[in-house]
């Protein structure tokens, strides 16, 4: 949790100045204190709105790394992964795999043969490929495994198209509106190693409204009725997916997570009261608000470069190699220089990596306290996708990432050394 201590930003009572001193910078913080609340907010929801017939998972893609998932199964969360890499940390970091579900829109046969041996909780199947590989690799093992759909609904969330992946031009699962979802469905009833438990849906990323999300619970219930009515099929489990938005800057007004449950949990009741359908076991997998506002990026001032009458560049010890999303997506972010938090933010800058590369940007034209070589500049909500997304290039070494808890920090994933980039090259 962040505050302000005589102008210096503090995270989980620590002054950033400390962090960077103990630490060095650029490097990612995260409070552990705020991941728990989030989670707490989520998991209650279940509880209190929907009798507890249900689980949150969390979207492990958003910050994957042996601590988080140790720190989400104790709040009771299962996860979603998306890769061997994932699952493969998850379960290093002792997650039960009962409780681990696995996506993918083109998943290898090493990974599905991994998954079935671990015995993942849920394969969520995306496409027919697969559905017979895992049919197949389940049967060698003498396995019956537990399958979901992803389904594309055909909602638009109006958010940013990149993020976009609800509606029927997109890359993952099978559309309601052609029948390939219905097909895929009857296709696996008549498979014998696996046992269709459930249908899924994500329909973007960074959504503020509850409509979609409700409107989404309804189309897919619509659907499961269908297949009960014309296969004898009754799914018994719903995944909604992720896609709850934060708040990167001032204008970003999300709800409190618990209150999108309770809308959603109300939208399903009542569908599945007026269709007189069990009702079903609810999973959603939230990524980014689980983890975004509680992490926060801390880089030194290098340059401050005046350009008369054309910009400021104030350059810092990172850039789109520790968080690449204003490159990819023109994603918002606020800054502060993080010692100087009461001054005034009167000076327009663009905040600049030292990549080689123009677009290596953090930020455009943002209002900041006056920079100097030297102070410690601060990226807020930086939790999600950035160390998940970082990349070495330049050869440069990710960060490290330091949790903070209670007025203690410990580093649960150490700095990249010069022998660490170069460990996979043949000298
Ligand atoms: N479930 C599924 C099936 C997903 O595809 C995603 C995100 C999530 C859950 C989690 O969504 P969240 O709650 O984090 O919004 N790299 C992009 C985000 C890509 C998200 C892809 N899928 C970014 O930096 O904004």
């Amino acid at each position: 949790m962040l505050s302000e201590n005589n102008g210096v930003l503090h995270i989980d009572g620590i002054s950033v100045e400390k962090i960077a001193e103990d630490y060095g910078t650029p490097c990612y913080v995260m409070s552990e204190d705020h991941i728990r609340s989030v989670c707490k907010l989520y998991k209650g929801a279940f509880d209190k709105f929907y009798e507890g017939k249900g689980m949150p998972l969390y979207a492990s893609k958003a910050f994957s790394a042996c601590e988080i998932y140790r720190i989400v199964n104790e709040e009771g969360f299962g996860v979603d992964v998306v890769s061997g890499g994932e699952l493969y940390t998850a379960l290093k970091a002792g997650f039960p795999a009962s409780k681990i579900y696995f996506h993918g829109n083109n998943k290898t046969s090493d990974e599905l043969k991994m998954a079935v041996e671990c015995g993942v909780g849920r394969i969520v199947v995306d496409n027919k490929e697969e559905l017979h590989m895992l049919n197949k690799i389940a049967g060698k093992h003498g396995k019956v495994a537990e399958i979901s759909f992803r389904i594309k609904p055909g909602i638009d969330a109006h958010t940013h198209d990149f993020i976009k992946t609800g509606q029927i031009d997109s890359k993952f699962g099978v559309a309601l509106e052609n029948g390939e979802a219905f097909d895929i469905i009857q296709e696996a009833s008549a498979l014998n190693n696996v046992k269709v438990v459930g249908i899924h849906c994500h329909i973007g990323s960074q959504i503020f409204d509850s409509d979609p999300f409700e409107l989404a619970a309804e189309v897919m219930l619509n659907f499961a009725n269908e297949v009960r009515s014309k296969l004898g099929i009754t799914i018994t489990e719903l995944n909604l997916g992720g896609g709850f938005g934060i708040k990167y800057i001032a204008e970003h007004n999300p709800k409190a997570y618990d209150e999108y449950m309770r809308l959603v949990f109300a939208k399903v009741k009542a569908v599945c009261e007026e269709k007189d359908f069990p009702l079903p076991f609810i999973l959603v997998e939230p990524g980014r608000s689980v983890v975004a506002e509680s992490g926060i990026t801390l880089y030194t001032v290098g340059s401050v470069k005046e350009i008369k009458d054309v910009r400021t560049y104030v350059s810092v010890d990172g850039g789109m190699n520790d968080n690449p999303r204003y490159a990819l997506y023109k994603a918002p972010y606020s800054a502060d220089i993080a010692t100087k938090l009461g001054q005034p933010k009167d000076k327009i800058v663009t905040i600049a990596g030292r990549a080689c590369e123009s677009g290596d940007l953090i930020q455009e034209d943002i209002a900041l306290q006056d920079p100097k070589a030297g102070d410690i500049l601060v990226v807020y909500a930086t939790g999600a996708y950035n160390y998940s997304m970082a990349s070495n290039y330049n050869r440069v070494p990710r960060p490290p990432v330091i949790m903070t808890n209670n007025g203690k920090a410990r580093v649960i994933i150490k700095r990249e050394t010069y022998e660490d980039i170069i460990k996979n090259d043949v000298l």
